[in-house]
């Protein structure tokens, strides 16, 4: 699209209300444990709740995008779910053959997800370009005690690989 025809899109969608800023407008992505792409898998240990195994998800289109051109494009969803591990006698995690905890049931799903005219009622201490933030519980319901600030926060430090802090297993998924 014309840069010029983006701008009127959005400028009809402020008015509209549509383009408001907030968690809401990340939708819990149905399904993606089957449709998007698992690029990478992560042990955590010690993370604040306890050993956790974290699975990272990229819908289909934007991993193609960003194959295609190295860029995140408007409509990328990248998903992060946590999963409690299994413990042995001695309630250490087990590490299952391919060196990753073995699991037993999914803990939360955390969504990042940029769209064009999102961001922009952000003031720029807080704003991460065009990204959005949300937490799930497991099934899938919004976590209203999520402190999405927080989120925001976090990644700014990031914002050199576009807010992402898994930009390398990503480009190495994209190989
Ligand atoms: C204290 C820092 C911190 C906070 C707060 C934080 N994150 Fe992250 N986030 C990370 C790190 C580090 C990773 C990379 C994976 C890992 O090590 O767990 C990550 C990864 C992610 C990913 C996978 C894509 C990426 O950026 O690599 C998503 C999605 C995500 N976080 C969403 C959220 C949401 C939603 C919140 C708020 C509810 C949040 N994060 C809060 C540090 C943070």
């Amino acid at each position: 699209m014309k840069t010029w025809l983006v701008s009127v899109a959005v400028a009809i969608a402020l008015v509209g209300g549509a383009a408001r800023a907030g968690t809401e407008n990340v939708a819990f992505p149905k399904g993606y444990a089957e449709n998007y792409v698992l690029y990478t898998t992560v042990n955590k240990p010690n993370a604040k709740s306890g050993d956790t195994l974290r699975k990272f998800y990229i819908n289909k289109s934007a991993m193609a995008a960003y194959k295609a051109s190295k860029a995140l494009p408007s409509g990328t969803i990248l998903v992060r779910e946590d999963w409690f591990t299994k413990k042995d006698t001695a309630k250490k995690s087990i590490i299952g053959p391919d060196g990753k905890f073995v699991t037993t049931k999914k803990k939360a799903v955390v969504v990042s997800e940029k769209r064009d005219g999102w961001g922009a009622d952000y003031p720029a201490g807080m704003r991460n370009g065009n990204w959005e933030y949300a937490a799930f519980n497991a099934n899938g319901e919004r976590n209203p005690k999520a402190n999405i600030k927080r989120c925001f926060g976090c990644h700014l430090s990031k914002k050199n690989d576009d807010f992402i802090f898994t930009m390398k297993a990503l480009r190495t998924a994209a190989k």
